[in-house]
C-alpha cells in the first residue's frame, strides 16, 4: 500500500508529478494557451461584479491560501485577504454580495472552515471551494468546486494537497484573468505552458532527495531554527516551517526576511540552522542582504535560489538549485526540498513520520 516507500509521506511526495498532472488535466485546452473550467457556474457577470475575494482555510491549507492571494491579485487585479477560518469566523468580516469567499480545505470536513462557508453564504456571498473530497461538507454546501486530484492523502502531514492547491489557484487565477481580461492572451498561454512543465520540473527535485537528507541530518540535533524568505518565498516559508514542527518537532519559525531585524535577530546566536528562500528574482538582492545579517551572527544559512543564479553561493554556506521557472510558480517548486527536509529530519530523529503527536490527519472539532 504505501508502493514500496517507507512511510506514506514519502509516497505522497512521490506522487506529486501525477497530481498537478491530474489537476490541470482537462482543465488546460488542447491547444494549451488557455483555461478550462466548466465546473465554475459563475456568469462572466458575476465575475465581473467581484470586488474582493476572501480566502479562508486551516493550517497548511491556509498557507496555500497565502499563495492563492499573490496568484489572484497579480493575474485578475483583485483585492485579496487571507484569514486562518477559526478567526475569520468571530471577526465580524465585511463580506457583500459582491465578495467571493475561497474556502480550501484538503478533507473539506474541518469544523471552523465549514462554519466560515456558511458564515460567507448567510451573508449573500458566492463561496468557491478549492477540495481534495468530492461529496464533502464543503464541497456539498459551495457554490462552486474546483476538485483537486490528488488522490487520498494518508500521512497526516499534507503534501501532494497543498501543491494540488496550488495548482488549483494558478487555474483559478487565470481563469478569472481570462474572463475579465485583466491580461494579455498571450501572457496567459506563457503562463499556462509553464505551468505544464512543472511536473517534469518536481521529478528533477525529487531524483535530489539526498540533499535533504543530508541537510536534515545537520538540522536534526537542533532545537531552534528558522525559515526565512520575501514575497511568495515568506508564504512557502511558513509552509516549510509548519511541516518541520509538525513532524519532527524542532521548533522553527518563518521570518519575512526583511522583518527579522525588528526582533527576531537577537535571537541568532552561533551555529543555528536558517534555511533562507530565494527563488524571486526581483527580490533577490534584498534577500541576500538579509541573508548576510544573520551570517553575520553566526547562523548556518542553507539557500534555495533559481537555477542559473550565482549571487546566493557566496553568501550561504549551502546552496540548492530549483529549477527555473516563472515567478509566480515557483512555489509548486521551492516547497518540495522543504517537504523532503522534514521529513528526513523526522526520520532522523526516530519520530513516527506519518502519524506525529498529538495531531488528526481531519479536525472536525471547533
Ligand atoms: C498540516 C495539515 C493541516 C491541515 C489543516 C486543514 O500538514 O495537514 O494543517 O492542512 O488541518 O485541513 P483541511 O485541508 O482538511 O481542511
Amino acid at each position: 500500500e504505501k508502493a514500496g516507500f517507507d512511510h506514506f509521506m514519502m509516497k505522497e511526495i512521490h506522487e506529486q508529478p501525477k497530481a498537478y498532472r491530474d489537476t490541470m488535466g482537462s482543465r488546460i485546452d488542447a491547444s494549451g494557451s488557455k483555461v478550462v473550467l466548466d465546473e465554475i457556474k459563475m456568469t462572466e457577470e458575476q465575475i465581473g461584479s467581484i470586488r474582493n475575494v476572501h480566502i479562508v482555510a486551516c493550517g497548511t491549507a491556509y498557507h496555500a491560501g497565502l499563495v492563492g492571494k499573490n496568484i489572484i491579485e497579480k493575474l485578475a487585479r483583485i483585492p485579496v485577504e487571507v484569514d486562518v477560518a477559526s478567526e475569520y469566523r468571530y471577526r465580524s468580516p465585511i463580506i457583500t454580495p459582491n465578495t467571493l469567499v475561497v474556502v480550501v480545505s484538503q478533507s473539506g470536513e474541518t469544523a471552523d472552515t465549514l462554519a466560515a462557508l456558511r458564515e460567507a453564504k448567510r451573508c449573500g456571498a458566492r463561496v468557491v471551494a478549492i477540495t481534495n473530497v468530492v461529496g464533502s461538507s464543503v464541497a456539498r454546501e459551495a457554490d462552486d468546486v474546483i476538485v483537486t486530484w490528488a488522490g487520498p492523502e494518508i500521512a497526516v502531514a499534507s503534501t501532494k494537497a497543498y501543491t494540488s492547491q496550488l495548482i488549483a489557484f494558478y487555474l483559478f487565477g487565470l481563469y478569472l484573468a481570462q474572463t475579465l481580461g485583466t491580461q494579455e492572451a498571450g501572457y496567459i498561454a506563457g503562463v499556462v505552458a509553464e505551468l505544464k512543465q512543472l511536473p517534469d520540473k518536481v521529478e528533477r527535485i525529487l531524483g535530489q532527495a539526498e540533499t535533504f537528507k543530508d541537510w536534515a541530518e545537520q538540522v536534526a540535533s537542533h532545537e531552534n531554527l528558522f525559515f526565512i524568505g520575501r514575497g511568495l518565498d515568506y508564504a512557502v516559508a511558513l509552509e516549510g516551517s509548519l511541516k518541520l514542527k509538525e513532524i519532527s518537532y524542532i521548533h522553527s519559525e518563518a521570518y519575512a526576511a526583511g522583518e527579522l531585524k525588528h526582533g527576531t535577530l537577537a535571537l541568532i546566536e552561533d551555529g543555528i540552522p536558517v534555511i533562507a528562500l530565494a527563488t524571486q528574482e526581483e527580490l533577490l538582492e534584498k534577500t541576500v542582504s538579509n541573508i548576510k545579517e544573520v551570517k553575520a551572527r553566526g547562523a548556518h544559512v542553507f539557500g534555495l535560489h533559481a537555477e542559473g543564479e550565482t549571487e546566493l553561493v557566496k553568501a550561504v554556506d549551502q546552496v540548492f538549485s530549483i529549477p527555473h521557472t516563472l515567478p509566480l510558480l515557483s512555489p509548486a517548486l521551492s516547497v518540495v526540498p522543504l517537504q523532503l527536509l522534514a521529513y528526513y529530519a523526522s526520520l532522523a530523529r526516530g519520530n513516527d513520520v506519518d502519524k506525529p503527536r498529538n495531531l488528526a490527519k481531519s479536525v472536525t472539532v471547533e
